[in-house]
């Protein structure tokens, strides 16, 4: 479960994004975080994921406050527990497809060859249909955030967070990304994802509005 009590949150010499935000997300449960651009759906989701510290309050996950943690801590933390989907993919452009999915397995449980047939599996799954030694700067817009996603699922995560995951994709691949996400909560996992997708978020579990128009 990921508690977050009374975040605050504004960048380096801004404003508050986020001031007494209080909100919880179970395991089991798919959360969609929906907010105007800008409204900080994207900066919730570092939050969470454990890559920006908060001005106030706590980020709960697994009964610690883990904002609090030191960096080595919080880094072991996001590698065994989290999968993170970028808004904007973010592959390394000098690594192969293959080898961008199974660069956060290597902190993993199973063997590689293991993750490696997973990788494969999922690339199939998402109906990404590209030699996975290409680079990602051989690859489509929306084969990049499918090849994201696998990187984030490759190790079943118990916490998914994806940024805007489908913003790229055609209907009917979309529809297979947002069933992906929707089954891992279904297998106990906590999912939380940032979507412009309305009609969608309201499908999930919970709907989270991020900012209010407020601090802006
Ligand atoms: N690194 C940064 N430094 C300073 N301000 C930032 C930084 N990143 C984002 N912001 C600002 O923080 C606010 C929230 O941004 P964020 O990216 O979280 O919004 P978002 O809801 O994800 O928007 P979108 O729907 O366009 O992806 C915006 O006003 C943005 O300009
Ligand atoms: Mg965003």
């Amino acid at each position: 479960m990921i508690e977050l009590r009374e975040l605050g949150f504004g960048y380096r010499g801004g404003p508050d994004i986020f001031s007494d935000l209080d909100t919880s997300f179970e395991p089991g449960t798919i959360s969609a975080l929906v907010g105007r651009s800008g409204s900080g759906k994207s900066t919730l989701l570092y939050l969470i994921g454990l890559m920006l510290t908060p001005r106030t309050g706590a980020i709960i996950v697994n009964g610690m406050d883990a904002a609090q943690l030191p960096d080595w801590s919080r880094a072991e933390i996001r590698a065994q527990m989290m999968g993170f989907v970028f808004q904007d993919a973010l592959l390394d452009p000098a690594r192969s497809v293959l080898d961008n999915i199974l660069e956060g397995a290597l902190y993993g449980r199973a063997s590689i060859t293991e993750y490696q047939d997973r990788a494969i599996e999922l690339l199939d799954t998402f109906g990404v249909e590209v030699d996975p030694s290409r680079k990602p700067g051989q690859i489509s817009g929306g084969q990049a955030q499918r090849v994201a996603l696998c990187r984030a699922f490759v190790t079943s995560p118990e916490i998914v967070l994806a940024d805007e995951p489908t913003g790229n994709l055609d209907v009917e691949t979309a529809h297979i990304v947002w069933n992906a996400l929707f089954d891992r909560a279904a297998a106990g996992a906590t999912v939380i994802v940032a979507t412009h997708d309305r009609i969608r978020a309201e499908t999930c579990d919970q709907v989270v509005e991020v900012g209010n128009g407020a601090h802006r």
